[in-house]
């Protein structure tokens, strides 16, 4: 049976052939400890990591060739959750060897944040921080500016000024976009450094870090990058390192005689031997995208967004964040029983669906669309606990979580016509009379 892959959010599936071919090559040709040996593989190697390094610079700051010069501003990292890791302890640790070591610190969020910000916020509670939330509107997902500022001033009069607000840039859940520049704004209106979590951005959508004007980005290289699993990087602004405390040290290869970790940009931050077999693919996922242009990889990812709502719609799929509107579903289709979170509309959401069944639990809808017709979803609460909460699918009637379908960029129409006729069928038959 064909297999249809709708788990993009996790990680991307296919690849760029491009991706696996440099992979190959770098593990079967070179194999060498990039820059750090006296021969041409080294320095091959070492290449190959700068311009890996410098595609993701352009990529970040709009896919402007010149910004490749503002390369040694990305850090490698093992995934987003390394590289929020390092953001969100290495502040924190700023902060403390500043101020000293019971310096208050005060975190804010939002509901909508992934595991890999809301669990280090959690360790750091145990350290003494007081943690935040600003919480989305229930049927969009969306995080509108009041909602942080209210947070701020709250916070800001009952505790002190904010040591960093980290902000999911889209969510996992239901595809919103979040207004990332206003709030970033908000959030330096308050004096706090911000931190862009764009793992389901990044890849998807235009973005460029000078518009948005935060200081740090974590991103995968694994999923909208098209990289294989194992990379993934933290954007930092300039100056901001300044700030942001190590929170590893090792060998860079460089100034060895040291006791320090070096000041200079990458290096300060990365420590030991790089996944060079992984970001030689990740520089051709990154290629590839920069090769097509991200307005385009968007269209494409529009126009199946486009085809995925209006075939639930004429189902009679209900969007939460269009409760009101007299644009939803027919009450008497095959999926009249099903609430898919967040909007309808496109551009304010990327093509990553959730939704939750009146009668069939997310897990059983999953494992049937993968038995009757090899669609591969992801059914529970996505590492984000609060987002579902806030949505209402935490805990419902017909179960623990929704069932999540993810479009990527070699997702076709005809993968999604396949995927949305199988689940009205399952959805048929389970509520045959
Ligand atoms: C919004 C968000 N943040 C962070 C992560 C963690 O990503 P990684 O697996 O690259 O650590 C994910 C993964 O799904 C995510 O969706």
């Amino acid at each position: 049976m064909r297999r249809i892959y709708l788990d993009n959010a996790a990680t991307s599936f296919p690849k760029p052939p491009a991706v696996w071919e440099a992979v190959l090559r770098f593990a079967t040709q070179n194999g060498s400890s990039p820059g750090r040996g006296q021969y041409a593989e080294s320095r091959e190697g070492a290449r190959l990591i700068a311009t890996c390094r410098e595609r993701l610079s352009v990529l970040l700051h709009g896919e402007d060739p010149s910004a490749s010069r503002h390369a040694s501003r990305v850090v490698f990292a093992l995934n987003t959750s390394d590289a929020l890791n390092l953001a969100i302890k290495g502040v924190v640790r700023g902060v403390r060897l500043r101020e000293g070591l019971h310096a208050p610190v005060r975190l804010v969020t939002t509901a909508m944040d992934h595991n890999s910000v809301l669990r280090p916020f959690s360790a750091l509670v145990q350290e003494g921080a007081v943690v935040r939330h600003a919480e989305p509107d229930p049927r969009t997902g969306l995080v509108s500016e009041a909602a942080l500022e209210a947070v701020l001033s709250e916070e800001r009069r009952v505790h002190g000024a904010p040591t960093l607000v980290a902000i999911n840039w889209v969510s996992n859940v239901s595809g919103t976009i979040q207004p990332i520049e206003g709030l970033t704004r908000v959030a330096h209106a308050f004096g706090a450094p911000v931190l862009i979590d764009a793992a389901q951005g990044l890849g998807h959508l235009p973005f460029d870090v000078r518009r948005v004007g935060c200081e740090m980005v974590a991103f995968p290289g694994h999923k909208g990058l098209l990289g294989p699993q194992g990379t993934g990087g933290l954007w930092i602004a300039p100056g901001f390192e300044k700030l942001l405390a190590t929170t590893r040290e090792g060998g860079t290869g460089s100034i060895a005689e040291l006791d320090d970790q070096p000041l200079g940009m990458p290096e300060r931050y990365e420590a030991g031997s790089h996944n060079t077999v992984g970001i030689a693919g990740l520089s051709e996922g990154v290629a590839w995208l920069l090769e097509r242009t991200l307005a385009s990889v968007r269209e494409h990812e529009l126009r199946l967004i486009g085809l995925m709502v209006e075939m639930l719609t004429q189902a009679g799929a209900r969007f939460s964040g269009d409760e009101a509107s007299e644009a939803q579903g027919t009450s008497d289709g095959p999926l009249s029983g099903m609430r898919v979170l967040g909007v309808r509309d496109g551009h304010a959401r990327t093509g990553t669906f959730s939704m939750v069944h009146e009668a069939l639990g997310a897990a059983e809808l999953a494992a049937l669309l993968e038995q009757q017709a090899g669609v591969l979803a992801r059914a529970g609460i996505h590492c984000a606990p609060l987002a579902h909460r806030a949505f209402g699918t935490l805990d419902h009637a017909s179960g623990r979580g929704a069932l999540r379908m993810s479009l990527g960029p070699f997702v076709t129409e005809d993968d999604v016509c396949v995927a949305v006729a199988a689940l009205c069928d399952i959805c048929e038959q389970a509520t045959l009379p």
